[in-house]
């Protein structure tokens, strides 16, 4: 017989139907009730067994985490919250899970102390639904593009480029470490090397984005990036995934609209088609709150947060008039922030953009056209000298969400600003003859993909809500 899975028959009219299903046992309750999951959704189904039905020994290996099979009739359930049930007519041990041992018990457990067994957190209620919740946000990121006519594009993952110009990165090499080849000089020399040059992960895939943008208009790019910042914070992964559209003939004002427009699709997807998984995680979240002091709580709950977001738009307004605001601002004047805002041109640090969203605008914000000494080389520069076409977009509880600008695509103007910056022009060759053969204005972005997820989930540490998560010092499982 074909095995059902538990969310459809949570869904299914009971008529004494025999039914196969299959799953983790998260209790064992009086000798008789089982309550199964097997990730399908949120909710486990009830399973009785009845009195003296099975052998003593079949009914000792029922234990939380073993994985059983049953075979049996859905019948209506005169337990409150629950539709169905199955009465057990036949029930098979698949894995044992010896309860003394197992690690998972069924009450709640620290997610620090879920962190050191990530290969078993995904079977509690909160990482099954961040999961599903993960797979939901991805699925529905394709269908935005797709929807629009943009054209997934795989860019590579070892390159030997650096998009962002910060240094940041993992070598990848295939020499032997102890003792790798010299040139006459004594530098290592990585003609020797797989590639026969200098590789690394990507930390981005724009640049090469932007050459296909200049062939098929609007694309996109969805794959893992790698940052070897040491950033130990609540925001920050070593391997994290981005997704980065890239548009020819959008000017920045066009970016934004894609940007905003993009964050509400995916958030109103989540409430649309996550709904079992995000109410869970919005009581959770509540539970957590309650747990903080008052002046820290925010005043939003998960669900009206996500409502928030997709019912009211973004406030634009440029660098300069949020530096403004920030220098003018009580926490500024009474030396509250760590780090003071008293010259133009300084880079916001997150306390910075979270008071702008939450305190002074109480939503989401889009900050454009910042200094151009904090941005990079590649970003358009605007007529007054002094600022170029970037954009960030700004979440509550997040800080940034999204990094963008209009591309540089006048040819002069970005081998200036390359070697302004004493980037290596021959590494970029490719990038700058693209500004040579038909160049187009063009615009693009990268949406940290667990930034959204934090938002969507209410998760306040992104090692959270990424299965195998990397981060300095950590890279487990
Ligand atoms: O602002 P970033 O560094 O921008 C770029 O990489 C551009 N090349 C994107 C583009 O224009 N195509 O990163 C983009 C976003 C950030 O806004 C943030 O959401 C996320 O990526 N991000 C990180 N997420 C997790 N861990 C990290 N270490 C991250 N660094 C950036
Ligand atoms: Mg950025």
């Amino acid at each position: 017989m074909k095995r059902s899975k538990i969310k459809e028959l949570l869904g299914t009219q009971p008529s004494g139907q025999t039914v196969v299903v299959s799953g983790w046992v998260r209790t064992f309750r009086n000798n008789q009730f089982i309550a199964l999951n097997d990730g399908s959704t949120i909710h486990s189904l009830q399973a009785v067994v009845a009195l003296n039905s099975l052998p003593e020994e079949t009914l000792k290996r029922i234990t939380t985490g073993a994985c059983i099979s049953i075979t049996g009739e859905l019948i209506p359930s005169p337990a409150k919250g629950q539709a169905v049930e199955v009465k057990v007519s036949q029930l098979e041990i698949l894995g044992d899970s010896d309860p003394e041992k197992f690690p998972l018990q069924p009450k709640r457990h620290s997610l620090e102390f879920l962190r050191e067994i990530a290969h078993l957190r995904v079977r509690t209620n909160t990482f099954g639904a961040v999961m599903r919740v993960r797979h939901a946000m991805a699925f529905a990121v394709h269908q935005f593009f797709n929807d629009r006519g943009f054209v997934y594009v795989h860019t590579p993952i070892i390159t030997g480029s650096d998009a962002e110009g910060a240094g940041a990165m993992f070598k990848v090499t295939t020499l032997d470490i102890n003792k790798p080849p010299r040139d006459e000089k004594g530098n290592i020399d990585s003609k020797q090397d797989f590639f026969g040059r200098d590789t690394n992960l990507t930390v981005s895939g724009q640049l090469e984005g932007e050459t296909y943008a200049l062939a098929l208009s609007e694309i996109y790019t969805f794959g893992p990036t790698f940052r070897a910042e040491n950033s130990n914070t609540t925001r920050h992964l070593a391997e994290f995934w981005m997704i980065e559209p890239e548009m020819a003939f959008y000017d920045i004002h066009d970016n934004m609209q894609l940007g905003q427009d993009l964050l509400q699709y995916l958030v109103r997807y989540a409430l649309d088609h996550c709904k079992e998984d995000i109410e869970f995680l919005d009581k959770r979240a509540a539970e957590e709150e309650a747990a903080k002091p008052q002046e820290q709580r925010s005043e939003l709950g998960l669900i009206d947060r996500l409502k928030f977001v997709t019912e009211n738009d973004f406030q634009r307004l440029t660098y300069s008039e949020a530096f403004d605001i920030l220098r003018n601002s009580n926490p500024n004047k009474k030396k509250k922030f760590q780090y003071l805002i008293e010259k133009w041109g300084a880079d916001f640090q997150s306390e910075h953009e979270r008071y702008l969203v939450e305190k002074h605008f109480k939503k989401p914000v889009i900050l454009v056209d910042y200094p151009k000494e904090i941005k990079s080389f590649y970003m358009r520069q605007n007529d007054d000298g002094k600022t170029v076409a970037a954009m960030d977009i700004l979440f509550p509880g997040i800080g940034e969400i999204i990094g963008g600008s209009q591309r540089e695509e006048r040819y002069e103007r970005i081998v200036q600003r390359v070697n302004e910056l004493k980037l290596p022009e021959k590494d970029l060759w490719w990038y700058l003859e693209l500004r040579k053969f038909g160049s187009a204005p063009h615009s693009g972005f990268g949406l940290g993909f667990e930034r959204l997820m934090q938002f969507v989930t209410g998760m306040t540490n992104i090692r959270d809500v990424i299965p195998f998560p990397r981060f300095p010092g950590n890279a487990e499982f």
